[in-house]
């Protein structure tokens, strides 16, 4: 392998400028050509190559977003798309990808090798940390102090009224950013899209509410119920609580990475181009019991569990 091309795809996640960072180091320590595709696979149908300068991803490794930019592309879902997309790495002669980013694009590189045999290596880079394969994704950490640090502040005003908070966090259909932040914070329930019990231990509670306190709720925001109609049902068993809905939103995918997924970036990039060098193809890097594993892309995508020990310190705290 001579020159190696990355590119960061779906939603952007703080610790992919770390990666980014340690993907160049190693290549240039191990003097392989790295080029940088901009834009995710819009870039690599469009041919948006860049020469990336390791002393400034160095900079701005720990910043959040992600200095290639990055989309969601539907034109690589065609098949067109997808041999314009092999053209390109072609005429620029790039003999293997790297791409950071979360289950749509590991299924986007599964398509794209039917059509390309060249190697394709994988990092997980999402705030949902939905894939299997890596106990964490980059971003998940990161996401979820900013989820906590706003939570607390909400709290703060709650007590001060009394009041019942809807709070509705991001995850899509994977509640590991509402339990992390959820347990985090001391919510009183929390509704995660895993669950359906959540949302009775959270009726029984509401039920006996006693409105002489704050009574924090966390969503999921690919909770079946959504904040909303949480909401209602609270207020029909209990009409005189003073309740409020805020959702967090994309502040969650912003700000400066923390310092794991900093490490992360770090490790996973290094162990993404060692990986590639040692011959490894389509498989995805990841932290599995604090060791590099590698998990073929087929596998990553499979639906993600919450664990038993997860689910029982909901009941416990739900409760
Ligand atoms: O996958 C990351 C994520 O932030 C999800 O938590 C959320 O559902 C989605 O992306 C939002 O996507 P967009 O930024 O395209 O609105």
């Amino acid at each position: 392998i001579k020159h190696i091309a990355v590119f960061t795809s779906g939603g952007d996640s703080p610790g992919m400028n770390a990666a980014l960072f340690a993907i160049a180091k190693t290549a240039e320590v191990n003097s392989i050509k790295l080029s940088g595709i901009r834009k995710g696979y819009e870039g690599l149908i469009d041919g948006d190559v860049v020469p990336l300068d390791t002393r400034e991803l160095q900079k701005m490794a720990h910043r959040g977003g992600t200095l290639l930019k990055t989309a969601r592309s539907k034109r690589f879902l065609t098949l067109e798309g997808r041999q314009q997309a092999l053209e390109n790495l072609k005429t620029n002669k790039i003999d293997a990808l790297i791409a950071i980013g979360g289950d749509g694009t590991f299924k986007g590189l599964l398509a794209f090798s039917e059509i390309c045999d060249l190697p394709f290596l994988g990092i997980p880079g999402t705030i949902d940390n939905d894939l299997a394969g890596t106990d964490f994704t980059l971003g998940f950490d990161s996401a979820v102090n900013t989820a906590i640090e706003n939570i607390d502040k909400i709290r703060d005003t709650a007590e001060a009224h009394n009041r019942i908070f809807l709070i509705e966090v991001m995850g899509r259909d994977c509640g590991y950013i509402a339990i992390h932040s959820g347990l985090g914070t001391g919510a009183d329930a929390i509704l995660i899209p895993e669950s359906a019990h959540d949302f009775i231990q959270l009726l029984e509670k509401a039920g006996s509410y006693d409105r002489e306190e704050a009574f924090i709720v966390i969503v999921s925001e690919g909770d079946e119920l959504g904040a909303e109609v949480a909401a209602k049902k609270i207020k029909e068993i209990n009409p005189d609580v003073d309740l409020r809905i805020t959702k967090l939103g994309h502040v969650q995918r912003g700000g400066n990475a923390s310092a794991f997924d900093r490490m992360l970036g770090i490790r996973l990039g290094a162990a993404a181009v060692e990986a590639l060098l040692r011959g490894r193809k389509n498989v995805m890097a990841g932290i599995l019991n604090n060791e590099l594993s590698l998990t073929p892309f087929d596998r990553v995508v499979k639906e993600h569990q919450v664990n038993d020990e997860l689910r029982g310190l909901l009941k416990i705290f739900g409760s």
